[in-house]
């Protein structure tokens, strides 16, 4: 059944546990989730982004996502669209059935510009009134996302910089949070802890100087009714990067957040974890090596059920670790 986020993440909060929350933007994809929730008894959040209404269109996503809740009406499932850039791409999303929005006023609505303060409670505080009168949860952002190491925003590729940020953007505040919780009345806040998004994090295993797990302690403690939200949680499996290489791909060496860091702050007072890249890593890896170990197949089906099983493995892995698994 399609539930909310709040719904969700206050059972996750009484039974101590963490949900993996993982973008989709094709049907393997929600195949892979489903299945390994299936396997594990685990609930489900699915979330599109921007790119993912953009590659697969809003409404095939939505549908995909609808036709996940109809075939396991078993497993609670939340439909989250990921970092809003402004109110009016959230209130199309509540208008057209998601359980529940991010609005990511961290940014101006380029998705790019680091914004005020007053501006991100502004436009968070609306889409709270907006959202809530629907039943519709809401999750904000306080903070930017970049790398404590580099001061660097997500990067695509590890080669151009999207963009360096102040390094003082880079940790979120704990009264700030307090205060912005207070204002704006979001049910989930993302933090800024050193994390960031796509796959090239940190040059080597991140250190507590470069990813503050400590902070997560100390914004829960004092807002241990609001539910905090890691983006850029993708643990960069070592074990992909080294099958994409060696099947013709060309990644450098890049490293994430690793599980047992996540499932400290998941102790610490996180209940949603993002997750994008590994399950891309985990795809491109497993078609790569299919092609090239079966050369002479045509059939996309073949190679995208290699796709399917190695994402399966991921999720599987994460419900089991963040302790979902058996919370269906
Ligand atoms: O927020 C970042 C997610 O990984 C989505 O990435 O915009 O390329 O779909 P995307
Ligand atoms: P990753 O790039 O680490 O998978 O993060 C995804 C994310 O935060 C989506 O909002
Ligand atoms: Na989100
Ligand atoms: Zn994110």
């Amino acid at each position: 059944a399609l539930i909310s986020l709040r719904q969700l993440l206050d059972h996750a909060a009484e039974n101590s546990y963490g949900m993996p929350a993982f973008n989709v933007n094709n049907m393997e994809q929600v195949h892979a989730i489903m299945q390994a929730a299936d396997e594990t008894d685990s609930p489900v959040i699915m979330q599109g982004s921007a790119g993912a209404r953009g590659y697969a269109g809003e409404a095939f996503l939505r549908h995909l996502i609808a036709a996940a809740v109809e075939q396991y009406p078993h497993i609670p499932v939340v439909m989250h669209q990921d970092h809003g850039s402004e109110p009016a791409v959230c209130l199309r999303s509540i208008q057209s059935g998601f359980s529940s929005v991010m609005m990511d006023g961290s940014l101006m609505a380029d998705a790019k510009t680091p914004a005020t303060y007053e501006y991100n409670v502004e436009v968070t505080k609306k889409v709270v009134e907006m959202a809530h009168a629907g039943g519709v949860s809401v999750e904000g952002e306080l903070g930017c996302l970049g790398s404590l190491e580099t001061g660097m925003m997500g990067e695509e590729d590890g080669h151009g910089a999207e963009g360096k940020l102040d390094m003082d953007m880079l940790l979120t505040g704990v009264d700030e949070a307090a205060d912005f919780v207070e204002k704006t009345g979001c049910d989930a806040l993302a933090i800024a802890i050193g994390t960031s998004h796509g796959a090239y994090k940190f040059t080597k295993p991140p250190t507590g100087a470069v990813l503050r797990i400590d902070r997560i302690r100390e914004i829960h403690a004092k807002l241990p009714n609001t539910h905090l939200v890691m983006h850029g949680s993708s643990s960069v499996p070592q074990d992909w990067l080294a099958i994409i290489n060696e099947y013709g791909g060309d990644m450098g060496e890049t490293y994430g957040v690793p599980v047992e860091e996540i499932v400290e702050g998941i102790k610490s007072g996180v209940r949603k974890v993002n997750i994008d890249t590994d399950l891309r890593m985990a795809s491109t890896g497993a078609v790569r090596k299919f092609l090239v170990e079966n050369p002479s197949n045509f059939d996309p089906r073949k190679f995208l059920k290699a796709s399917t099983a190695a994402m399966q493995g991921i999720c599987k892995a994460r419900f089991e670790a963040f302790g979902s698994a058996g919370n269906a």
